[in-house]
């Protein structure tokens, strides 16, 4: 696996994302089995960073994530966890709730990584801050962070940020370059912030790319380790793709050790 250096740490170039874990926006028990057993496989093939969020199955994929860390053995330590306040909390109370609640069901004392999860039109971004910095002093979030922010609120982000704000998470793949296009990517491999890259391998028009397809036939790899590759050859860029087929979530993990050529991402 290899790691992206940031802020003496090291960050794996591919984490598992938790969406349609335990449901979709509300808890699904019936497919408990399905998400116990994509997060057992998940976590015995070696991901160490899961990306979770208080408003994924209503905060059921936080449970199941606990539940499965905690059968697996696996020392909390070894692990990287991040979860998401969403917008509807963002007030100062309401992200030390919600944080608070995120932590119960994850059974945990910390959160590697906090981030808003998205912009609400008229937030107050300072007091959000407010609260985001004191669960840093206050030792229950290690690391902050936003996700789907534009140039604009990410530069007043890392202002108000006590620590160095560590990611902007938004949706980063061949077929879309939307923050390529509005700089965020620059300013963040100029600023020392992690672009992670959600919905690496979702859309379908990787499939029919041809230079996607001409690169995999010619390395012998997948489509989606063509994917990602492009984004974890990038530097300051980690992707968190999400599978439930252990043969899916393993070559998505291989592929954080797949590095293009010059002419291959210039291809692409
Ligand atoms: N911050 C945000 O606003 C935000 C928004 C969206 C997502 N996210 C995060 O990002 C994570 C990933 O994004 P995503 O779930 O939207 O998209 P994704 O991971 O790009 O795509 C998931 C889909 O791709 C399939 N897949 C994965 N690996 C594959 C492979 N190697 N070969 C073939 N198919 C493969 C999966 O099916 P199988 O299960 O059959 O493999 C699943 O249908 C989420 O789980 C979530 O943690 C964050």
């Amino acid at each position: 696996m290899r790691y992206e250096p940031i802020h003496n740490l090291k960050i794996p170039k591919i984490g598992f994302g938790t969406w349609t874990i335990g449901g979709h926006h509300t808890a699904d028990p019936t497919s408990d089995e399905r998400s116990l057993s994509a997060l057992h496989s998940a976590l015995e093939m070696g991901y160490t960073h899961f990306d979770t969020a208080e408003i994924y199955a209503s905060g059921h994929a936080e449970e199941l994530l606990a539940r499965a860390i905690l059968e697996s053995g696996i020392a909390r330590e070894s692990l990287f966890i991040t979860s998401k306040v969403s917008p509807q909390h963002l007030n100062y109370e309401d992200v030390l709730c919600s944080c608070e609640n995120s932590l119960k069901r994850l059974g945990m004392d910390y959160l590697d990584l906090y981030l808003i999860h998205w912009p609400k039109v008229g937030m107050k971004l300072e007091e959000t801050f407010r609260g985001l910095n004191k669960l840093v002093q206050d030792g229950k979030v290690r690391h902050l962070g936003v996700s789907n922010f534009n140039l604009k609120l990410l530069k007043k982000s890392a202002a108000l940020s006590e620590t160095p704000l560590l990611t902007n998470q938004v949706s980063y793949s061949i077929p879309d370059r939307t923050y390529e296009k509005n700089g965020v990517l620059e300013y963040c491999q100029q600023h020392d912030i992690l672009i992670t890259a959600y919905s690496p391998v979702k859309r379908r028009n990787i499939k029919s790319n041809p230079i996607i397809k001409s690169i995999a036939q010619s390395r012998g790899i997948s489509l989606q380790q063509v994917a990602l590759a492009w984004l974890t050859t990038q530097p300051r860029v980690i992707a968190i793709p999400t599978s439930f087929n252990p043969q899916h979530q393993a070559e998505n993990l291989q592929a954080a050790d797949i590095v293009l050529s010059q002419e291959e991402m210039d291809q692409l």
